[in-house]
């Protein structure tokens, strides 16, 4: 193979180190000791009880006893698949990260998910995508870890955990299972309007997709890109379906739901096992760093896109998912992704939301795949080679050689030395940061409407009427009709046409736009004049 074709590979080649296949082989305990009956305890008596002794029985029952591990506290239903990315040609690098070079193939693993349902919930429910993929670099693994939607609930991540209690079933009949019909997650977003641009998203036909080969991806928050010359520039990511974007409607969701909710995951497998293999090109829209501040919404606003008649997307390159997973458990279940798996070349920007998310991945992994080594995993392992001094915790692989695990030390020369720059070391972005400690939302973070308005504009007559009939369907599902007259009055914000329409669906008085006062939680000290919805 040629070097190229040697890095596709390598994710195969060192996943082959732990693949298991019983055919035609003896069964074993987890020792490697054949068995000779694994149907029938050991009894005292055809008719006596069962022996303390029979650690065949023991073995086979702990093992049973212990095979479900906590599904993630988001995203639990997903499905996944192999495949790889492959770098045009004719690409200007704006980066110096190595998989994104000329022409480079590099292995991937990507995984799609529902982000409210349980793992057993249906495939259909109208929610948001994840779009997570996991690139296997010849520099360390790259994560892009995103949604099938370029905007978010919330602006700063510290809300995430009452977001998420509002969004998963209420606590205390847990109903509903996967829907965002209910009174919590309304009253949530009654009163948080920097929700309503993504509301108007979750509301379209993009939360309910026809095939998880059909929906574009977004890492939504605004990145960096940092080419050789230690240039930075602004980006967001884009992937487009080369499928194009398609959606079922909600009478077809439900029907699904009923009759097979595995519908998506079913279509996905199915595809690549026939080998109409699905596929995706990742682009950028890439802004100047001296042109940071010439929108009238802020870059590191994640409730805000850049529209792509601003700002084109410049493809990038192309995603083939070619494979499906052995073992559902060991791969889609086990992977863990994680928005601070970055390479050289490749930067955070200040967004709230993604710095808080830089905290919460490893640290719910460490609880959901047990310990501190589960980058370990083999669908977690980096192709490139890894040395450090990190040593034991539970279900260590690596035998680490040498007296010591320290740095500095003078005792042997076994420590791995640090990289340079030019040896393929990562140096953060030294942007300049100054200012005071504040716990408040900037005032650049302050319309929630324009956006949400110009996504409504956007749509056509038939696209409009099917955000009209999903916030009537949703809203005519909660009890409490202050949540709903709430509601209302946000919608009126976005469109005197959208909230007049589901008023009426909902035979309740059409709200005003004019200058409602709502108590928004924006925090004690904090002005909250800004927040307050007020004439559109
Ligand atoms: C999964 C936290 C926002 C995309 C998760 C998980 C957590 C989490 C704890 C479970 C991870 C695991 O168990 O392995 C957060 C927090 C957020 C946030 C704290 C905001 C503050 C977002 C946003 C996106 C996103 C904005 C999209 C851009 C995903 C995806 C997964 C996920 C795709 C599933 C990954 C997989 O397939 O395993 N998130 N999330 N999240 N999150 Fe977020």
């Amino acid at each position: 193979p040629t070097p190229r074709e040697a890095v596709r590979n390598a994710k195969l080649e060192d996943l082959d180190q732990n693949r298991e296949n019983g055919h035609g082989q003896f069964l074993t305990s987890n020792q490697g000791l054949r068995v000779n009956d694994d149907q029938n305890s050991l009894k005292a008596g055809d008719r006596g009880p069962t022996l303390l002794e029979d650690f065949l029985f023991r073995e086979k029952m702990t093992h049973f006893d212990h095979e479900r591990i906590p599904e993630r506290v988001v995203h639990a239903r997903g499905v996944a698949a192999h495949g790889y990315f492959e770098a045009y040609d004719n690409n200007a690098p704006l980066t110096r990260a190595a998989f994104l070079q000329p022409g480079v193939k590099t292995p991937l693993f990507t995984r799609f998910s529902t982000v409210a349902g349980s793992r057993g919930s249906t495939d259909l429910a109208r929610d948001v995508r994840g779009f997570a993929v996991k690139f296997y670099t010849e520099e360390g693994v790259f994560d892009l870890v995103g949604n099938n939607m370029p905007v978010f609930f919330i602006q700063d991540a510290i809300k995430f955990p009452d977001f998420v209690h509002a969004v998963k079933p209420e606590p205390h009949n847990e109903i509903p299972q996967a829907a965002s019909a209910h009174d919590t997650f309304w009253d949530f977003i009654s009163i948080t309007p920097e929700s309503m641009h993504m509301i108007m998203w979750v509301m379209s036909d993009r939360a309910i997709p026809r095939s998880l080969r059909m929906m574009e991806g977004f890492g939504v928050h605004t990145f960096r890109l940092i080419d050789a010359a230690g240039k930075s520039r602004f980006v967001k990511f884009h992937w487009k379906p080369l499928l194009g974007v398609h959606s079922v409607v909600w009478e077809e969701a439900q029907q699904i739901s009923g009759k097979d909710p595995d519908f998506h995951r079913r279509d996905l497998w199915n595809c690549i096992e026939m080998g109409a293999y699905p596929e995706w090109e990742l682009g950028v829209q890439v802004v100047e760093e001296e042109d940071e501040m010439k929108f009238d919404f802020d870059l590191l606003d994640p409730t805000k896109l850049i529209p792509e008649d601003l700002v084109p997307v410049q493809p990038l390159g192309k995603m083939v998912l070619n494979r499906n997973v052995d073992n559902y458990f060991a791969e889609t279940e086990q992977v863990a992704f994680h928005l601070g798996h970055v390479v050289p070349g490749i930067d955070f920007s200040n967004d709230p939301l993604l710095q808080g998310r830089l905290f919460s991945y490893t640290d719910t992994q460490l609880k959901r795949l047990g310990g501190p080594n589960f980058h370990e995993i083999p669908i977690n392992r980096s192709v490139a080679p890894i040395h450090n001094g990190q040593r034991d915790g539970h279900m260590r692989q690596a035998i680490n050689k040498g007296q010591t695990s320290y740095s500095p030390n003078l005792l042997n020369d076994n420590f791995p030395k640090q990289a340079t720059k030019a040896e393929g070391g990562f140096a953060s972005y030294p942007e300049r940061v100054e200012g005071h400690k504040v716990r408040a939302r900037s005032k650049s973070f302050g319309d929630h409407y324009s956006q949400a308005r110009l996504f409504w504009n956007s749509q056509t007559a038939a696209e409009q009427m099917h955000i009209v009939k999903a916030l009537r369907f949703e809203l005519g599902h909660v009890m409490q009709e202050s949540v709903r007259s709430r509601m209302l009055i946000l919608l009126a914000q976005v469109s005197d046409d959208l909230a007049a329409r589901v008023a009426e669906g909902l035979g309740m008085p059409v709200p005003s736009a004019e200058g409602v006062q709502l108590n928004l939680n924006v925090g004690a000290d904090t002005d909250p004049a800004p927040y307050q919805s007020g004439p559109a």
